[in-house]
């Protein structure tokens, strides 16, 4: 697997990550939304000088003009309810990207463990097709791996982009040694730990509820 850290160079993701981030700033739900959807939109920018471009001659007013377009879309699929705000930014660029959808959630034992189930999958044929799978938080990195391995159910990906937002040096560890060699991952920022609850530290919180709203 590659990765690439997008934070470690200065650009505006930078900005959107610091708002995001704050706990003033964020709980604005609009605003972080749009962050989100934001840097899905810079996080489909760069996954796109990876795509298959082919040349194709569009008729001007004044004559011909040869330019580069997508070869073929890529499937985006995303880890509900969280995912959503970034599967939008992706979706804003690729507008005609086939989509898939995957819920998962935390079963907590007594002892206050967990368990992550897969319990709902819609997807198109993935057969040969470049995928996008998003998840903001990269916490363990157990969904995303489960959510990956949900999708093969729908055929065998030519490459798999994973997008994340943050994640902790542990989650990033995780799915480099359990996703192949025909993934990459892509992701704003690393912090280097995981709380006893599995939230990312300093992280940003929980994306699914400052996005949607508390949960019960
Ligand atoms: N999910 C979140 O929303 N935040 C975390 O820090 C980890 C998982």
């Amino acid at each position: 697997m590659t990765v690439h850290i997008l934070n470690q160079q200065t650009s505006i993701i930078n900005q959107f990550l610091s708002e995001i981030r704050d706990v003033v700033i964020q709980k604005d739900s609009m605003r972080f939304r749009k962050n989100m959807e934001r840097i899905g939109e810079i996080m489909a920018c760069e996954i796109s000088k990876q795509l298959d471009w082919k040349e194709k001659d569009v008729t001007t007013p004044l004559g011909i003009a040869k330019v580069p377009v997508l070869a073929s879309q890529p499937v985006l699929a995303t880890i509900l309810r969280a995912g959503l705000p970034l599967h939008q930014g992706l979706f804003n660029y690729f507008d005609k990207a086939e989509n898939a959808f995957i819920s998962a959630y935390r079963k907590h034992a007594t002892d206050g463990s967990f368990d992550i189930h897969i319990e709902y999958l819609s997807s198109p044929s993935l057969n040969n097709k470049t995928v996008l799978l998003s998840d903001p938080m990269l916490a363990s990195g157990a969904s995303m791996v489960l959510g990956y391995q949900a999708l093969l159910k729908k055929g065998n990906p030519k490459h798999v982009h994973i997008v994340s937002v943050l994640g902790s040096a542990e989650g990033v560890e995780y799915v480099k040694n359990n996703l192949p060699s025909n993934t990459t991952l892509w992701i704003a920022a690393v912090d280097a730990e995981l709380n006893s609850h599995k939230y990312i530290v300093p992280g940003l919180g929980d994306a699914g509820d400052l996005a949607f709203g508390e949960k019960e």
